[in-house]
């Protein structure tokens, strides 16, 4: 079980964008009331948000978060969550099957992402809504002042625009459980009409087109292209989502994910090219893949019928260490992407298939897949570089033979700090020869792992560290090589500098 791989500077694949470790707040189940606002916990501030909550997204290193959808948005007014909140109307959340408050909104919204320290990522309804009230919402958040509805939003508090750059045309327009589906073409003409409107009251804004809801749909491919036949001119990103389930399958393909989402971004990034050669468009469409994580999609059962109720808890997996791996697998995939990935979420941040849990009269607590978000997200930096791995390879049920290894790494030319990323998805150790000789003078400085002797514990508020990382001894560098060693079924950073 022996591997090796070359670390050189020069093999850059592109710069490190921070939009990569992007997150996803949506009015769904917990994850906004009781989740990131809960007024009666006793660590909400004067806004009703959680300080516990704000304090973990921070040391997640979150840099961007969509809201406030997925499919909640495809039946949302924007303009309920606005103004005093007395006056803001109760309605159903048809996407959940629950009652929205309508309590919290843009203004809070806002209001949060100041204090966590994120940028807003807003998505539009193009299910039920269409031009003119995406072109009310951007007027409303980005125009200065003297209109009505800029100078509605001072009257609500804010002199100074939101100036919100990022914006997603609707949200997985192609599924059929969306609120106000759409064929491709119909899709693509509402985006990009609406997208030309929006820039009309705002030029400074990017755009994102939603692709497929995944590479299983049946109109996959089709989709983008045509879609991309109408709007390729007016947006700047096609989105992906994929959602990865530990439950419907046997673990060795369940720890090859990587290989699936790294198949989809290069299926997604042909089929744009594609579109763009027909053009002859010297524009390249970049990706955004704003909803991705583990999910155990297996075992949700849709809401049905049941009562309407508010915020009924929804989703709110646990994670184990192997969830951990792969998620920190997926990152590793991500960045290798960077060249054309520029922006991507974790679906979602708070209860809801998130990396941070909250009790509602207890304590929030870091589940499993938190800490290869945080260290990837903290260690990340600079430039991401092309490894040319060699090893072993293994069979999977579901993928045929994969790498046994999935690395990627990182240099920051401005510390000199190199860090490699390395995924060992099977069950034995393996012996990574590490050659660094194009890194003048570096030491291996720290080996950080995620590897349970147990891959399925998890954390809970009674153990909330029982999964973590571990610091293993770091090998000694001999004339820019050395050997080390990654434990069976495990997620690795290693520090060079
Ligand atoms: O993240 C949960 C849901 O998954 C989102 O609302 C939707 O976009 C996707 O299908």
């Amino acid at each position: 079980h022996k591997a090796s791989v070359v670390l050189d500077p020069a093999f850059a694949v592109a710069p490190v964008d921070r939009r990569l470790f992007g997150s996803f707040v949506e009015h769904m189940g917990r994850c906004v009331y009781g989740g990131i606002y809960d007024p009666g916990h006793p660590s909400a501030d004067e806004h009703g948000l959680r300080t516990d909550v704000i304090d973990l997204v921070r040391e997640l290193g979150v840099s961007v978060v969509r809201y406030p959808g997925g499919n909640f948005v495809s039946s949302y007014r924007w303009e309920d969550g606005i103004g005093p909140v007395a006056d803001r109307p109760r309605r159903l959340n048809l996407a959940w099957r629950c009652l929205e408050t309508n309590e919290f909104g843009l203004g809070e919204f806002m209001t949060w992402a100041r204090l966590a320290v994120v940028e807003p990522m807003m998505t539009v309804n193009l299910g039920t809504r269409g031009v003119a009230e995406a072109c009310d919402m951007i007027e409303y958040c980005n125009h200065p002042g003297g209109t009505a509805l800029s100078d509605l939003r001072r009257k609500h508090g804010s002199a100074d625009p939101y100036d919100i750059k990022l914006w997603c045309l609707g949200n997985e327009m192609d599924g059929p459980w969306q609120v106000g589906q759409k064929t491709a073409a119909e899709y693509g003409r509402i985006a990009a009409e609406t997208g030309k409107a929006m820039r009309i009251v705002d030029p400074s804004i990017e755009l994102v087109a939603a692709g497929s809801s995944n590479s299983q749909m049946p109109t996959f491919g089709d989709w983008e292209a045509t879609l991309l036949e109408h709007a390729y001119d007016q947006v700047d990103y096609l989105s992906l989502h994929h959602y990865f389930d530990p439950a419907n399958q046997d673990r060795d393909s369940f720890l090859a994910s990587g290989t699936v989402m790294d198949r989809f971004i290069d299926d997604v990034v042909s089929t744009c090219d594609h579109i763009g050669a027909k053009r002859r468009s010297r524009k390249k469409i970049k990706l955004s893949f704003d909803e991705w994580n583990v999910w155990y999609q297996s075992r949700f059962t849709e809401p049905g019928d049941r009562e309407w109720i508010e915020s009924p808890p929804l989703i709110e997996d646990d994670y184990d260490a192997t969830d951990a791996v792969v998620v920190g697998d997926l990152l590793i995939t991500l960045l290798r992407h960077a060249d054309r990935v520029s922006i991507a979420n974790q679906a979602q941040l708070v209860n809801v298939i998130a990396p941070i849990r909250t009790a509602p009269d207890g304590p929030a607590w870091r589940q499993s897949i938190f800490h290869p978000f945080a260290l990837t997200s903290r260690l990340a930096r600079g430039t991401v570089l092309r490894t040319e791995t060699a090893g072993p390879r293994h069979e999977t049920p579901r993928h045929g033979e994969v790498p046994t290894l999935s690395t990627t790494a990182t240099h920051d030319a401005a510390t000199g700090q190199t860090v490699l990323f390395a995924v060992n998805r099977a069950e034995h150790p393996v012996e990574l020869a590490v050659d660094a000789r194009a890194l003048s003078g570096v030491r291996l400085a720290e080996h950080l792992t995620i590897a349970e002797d147990d891959p399925t514990a998890i954390n809970t508020p009674a153990d909330p560290d029982r999964v973590g990382p571990r610091r293993l001894p770091p090998s000694v560098m001999d004339n820019g090589r050395c050997l080390v060693r990654l434990p069976a079924l495990s997620w690795n950073a290693l520090r060079l500098s």
